[in-house]
């Protein structure tokens, strides 16, 4: 049988921190507050040039090399996101592009926060089908751009950031163990984004109504969590066949220090068997929890072996876990240098553009 190996991983932030004492010069709001009921010191905030595509990429390319995976041999690429560039293309697209993949099929998935984990998920699900081989999933966002910074209930929670990891077939056991997904569309109003779709296409009403704002009842979204991020664990690894002292890390969606504690007491663990790095990043949504397992298995806290689980809640409601032993690069042949694809992947962009355009005129002649 074939599984489902995570082998590469890499991620990027903007360089631009934003602590809480920056926040407090422009909304009343101060850095006690918002520690003490968040557990976030600082966020990072994307510049005028960096996109949701361009954080993707950055943290795809190091998690090829870590895999030592060129973009050439990428069958599938998902990019989890809830702050594409564009309703249409999907970003994953234009990451395809920019990374010079030219074999892969890419497209978006949106469950908010807890996207990441479908999207492993999914790419999992892919290579045990035996319909692929090598998947990138990411997990990017630029909240930054759609947070309200006037508002305090959200502008102080998000930032902007990239994970990705390398998933590769291989028959020895391990990789993703188990993964389970739920969804209660019921709240859907608890946390949202309220135009710019089909429904609420932007006008200059929704404009002055703030609706291409983030929209949040943090209070619920809190109670929501806290309820369902212990038995989502627990289902994880029950499905795997696993109990909790089996896992070395959980890795939670880095939303709230308090809602992580409520877990903690939930699975009746200690707070050191969590991965927590939201008080340097805040909650990048669908980022967050891939950026938590980038840091912490370059730390060298998580070794190949590690059993761990990624737990995640969010918008839609969704929430999910996923159950995965830990593998780090499979043995390959030479130096895949993928930065060299990506170079490639530039000139092979700007040379099809140019032939479509020259085809273009030609078929406009023929007419
Ligand atoms: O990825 C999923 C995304 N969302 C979440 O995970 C959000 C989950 N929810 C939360 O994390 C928390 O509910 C928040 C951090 C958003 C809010 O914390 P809270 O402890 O639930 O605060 P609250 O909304 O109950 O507000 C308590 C007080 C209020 O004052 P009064 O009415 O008691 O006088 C707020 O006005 O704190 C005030 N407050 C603030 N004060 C300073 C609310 N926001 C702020 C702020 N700075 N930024």
């Amino acid at each position: 049988m074939l599984n489902a190996h995570i082998t590469g991983w890499g991620m990027a932030v903007p360089e631009r921190v934003m602590t809480n004492d920056d926040l407090s010069e422009f909304i009343e709001t101060n850095d006690a507050w918002i520690r003490e009921r968040t557990g976030i010191r600082e966020r990072r905030v994307a510049r005028e040039t960096d996109f949701t595509s361009t954080l993707a990429v950055d943290a795809s390319m190091r998690a090829l090399k870590k895999a030592n995976v060129r973009p050439t041999d990428l069958d599938l690429i998902i990019c989890s996101t809830s702050t594409p560039e564009y309703l249409f293309p999907a970003t994953a697209c234009l990451i395809q592009d920019q990374l010079g993949a030219t074999k892969a099929g890419a497209f978006d998935l949106l469950a908010a926060c807890s996207g990441f984990i479908y999207a492993l998920n999914m790419g999992a699900q892919a290579i045990r089908s035996g319909s692929v081989k090598t998947v990138l999933v990411i997990g990017s966002e630029t909240l930054s751009r759609f947070v309200n910074w006037k508002d305090r209930n959200t502008c102080i929670l998000f930032g902007d950031g990239a994970g990705a990891f390398i998933l590769q077939a291989d028959e020895r056991p391990g990789g993703v163990l188990s993964a389970v997904m739920h969804s209660d569309g019921s709240g859907g109003d608890l946390l949202k984004l309220p135009s710019g779709g089909s429904r609420r296409p932007i006008s200059e009403t929704t404009y002055q109504d703030g609706e291409h704002y983030i929209q949040m009842d943090g209070r619920e979204v809190f109670r929501f969590a806290t309820r369902v991020m212990a038995s989502a664990t627990q289902e994880a690894l029950t499905a795997a066949g696993l109990t909790v002292q089996d896992v070395r890390w959980i890795v939670p969606h880095q939303a709230n220090v308090r809602i992580i504690e409520a877990a903690a007491r939930g699975l009746k663990l200690p707070m050191d068997r969590f991965i927590v790095n939201l008080d340097r990043y805040g909650n990048t949504s669908t980022a967050s929890i891939p950026i938590a397992m980038v840091e912490a298995a370059e730390a060298g806290k998580i070794q190949p072996g590690d059993k761990v689980v990624m737990v995640g809640f969010g918008a839609g409601l969704t929430w999910g876990a996923l159950a995965a032993e830990w593998t780090g690069p499979l043995p390959s042949k030479g130096a895949a240098r993928p930065e060299r694809y990506r170079q490639l992947g530039r000139i092979r962009s700007w040379a099809r553009r140019l032939i479509r355009f020259i085809e273009g005129l030609i078929y406009r002649r023929e007419l």
